[in-house]
């Protein structure tokens, strides 16, 4: 119940931070994608207060993909974008990302950045079964591309060296390297007055939940003593019950010491099964020593099953007879 609680609480604090943070610094979805700064929906242009660069990432509503246009290349498709590490990863929607990345070309400057190794691209017979560009093979040739050395039996013929961004499973990522927007460093902030608001909606929204959570666990509490409490009563009234008709059916003390072997909780041969003594219902630490009735192997505080047995002659819990 308080982690149900606590999870619309959260929900709720994200609903009002989006709304919030749309009003200042926009921020939207694209099917899986976070869009904020420095990325915004193409046609949602943030409001005229903001100075700062955006780039336009166009959603498709229909297939939910977030496309990222890089000239001269073209069209790239979002897989993600993490906004703590800085980074967007692209993939080809067509799977021929290595062609592709043939015709990229960063601005300089350009406020995104991105690692470059040398790949070497070879053609080799078609029975190759290594890693393929299959947009790059036919059926007389095949093309591999590999950065570093590829070790092979020299049936292949490197045709390309080219300096590419690193890819791998047909994505690659673009870093940025901005210090952030006076505004809107953090998207769910805002600026200075939604930063206040956001505040007080947290401290208005997080009090009640705080307040509902406490009585939760208060009442979860009071539950569990008043069970502990009747369970006491129960016992008690039992005692009573069994006392009443037959005051005179206890053990005298070298009987009920006969009857009682001393283990400790966690070694007795035959172990307690119980962690706690039925009689005052507390838990017995690991290495107490218990007493074990031996006809039925039921663990109580030695002190307790002593009482007990000397005004009744049966196990508390299986009122097994030990006269
Ligand atoms: C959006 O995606 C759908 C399904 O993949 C495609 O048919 C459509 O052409 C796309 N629209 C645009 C504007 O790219
Ligand atoms: C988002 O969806 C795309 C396909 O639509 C998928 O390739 C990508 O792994 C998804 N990303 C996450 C973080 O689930
Ligand atoms: C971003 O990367 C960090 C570190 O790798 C990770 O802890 C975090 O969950 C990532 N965020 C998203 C939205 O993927
Ligand atoms: C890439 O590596 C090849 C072979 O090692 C070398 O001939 C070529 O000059 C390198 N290209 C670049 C741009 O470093
Ligand atoms: C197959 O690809 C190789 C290398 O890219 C090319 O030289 C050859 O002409 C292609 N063959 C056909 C039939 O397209
Ligand atoms: C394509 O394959 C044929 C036959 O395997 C070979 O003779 C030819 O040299 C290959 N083309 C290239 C560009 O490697």
């Amino acid at each position: 119940m308080g982690l149900y609680i606590n999870y619309l609480l959260i929900m709720a604090l994200l609903n009002i931070s989006t709304i919030l943070g749309h009003n200042v610094c926009p921020s939207s979805q694209c099917g899986n994608v976070s869009v904020h700064y420095p990325f915004n929906l193409e046609h949602e242009t943030p409001s005229a207060s903001i100075k700062c660069t955006y780039f336009n990432l166009i959603c498709n509503k229909t297939s939910g993909t977030t496309i990222f246009h890089l000239p001269p290349a073209g069209h790239f498709y979002v897989q993600k974008i993490n906004y703590t590490q800085q980074y967007i990863q692209l993939y080809d929607p067509r799977n021929c990302l290595t062609k592709r990345l043939f015709d990229l070309s960063l601005p300089v400057p350009s406020p995104f950045k991105t690692n470059y190794e040398n790949y070497t691209l070879y053609v080799c017979p078609p029975d190759l079964a290594m890693g393929s560009i299959l947009c790059l093979s036919n059926s007389t040739n095949i093309t591999v591309v590999a950065s570093g050395s590829f070790k092979d039996d020299n049936k292949c013929e490197p045709t390309h060296y080219r300096l590419l961004p690193v890819h791998e499973d047909n994505a690659f990522s673009l870093t940025w390297d901005s210090n952030g927007c006076a505004n809107c460093d953090d998207h769910d902030s805002g600026g200075w007055g939604a930063k206040i608001i956001g505040k007080i909606v947290t401290v208005a929204l997080t009090l009640p939940g705080l307040i509902i959570m406490s009585l939760s666990c208060c009442s979860l509490f009071c539950f569990h003593l008043l069970r502990l409490m009747r369970g006491r009563n129960v016992v008690e009234a039992e005692a009573a019950e069994v006392h009443l008709p037959s005051s005179t059916t206890g053990l005298d003390e070298s009987k009920i010491v006969g009857c009682t072997e001393l283990v400790i909780v966690s070694e007795g041969e035959q172990g307690c099964k119980s962690k706690m003594c039925s009689i005052c219902l507390e838990a017995y630490s690991e290495k107490e020593k218990v007493s074990v009735i031996s006809k039925c192997g039921h663990c109580f505080h030695a002190n307790c099953v002593h009482q007990w047995l000397g005004k009744n002659a049966t196990c508390p819990v299986c009122r097994t007879s030990l006269l």
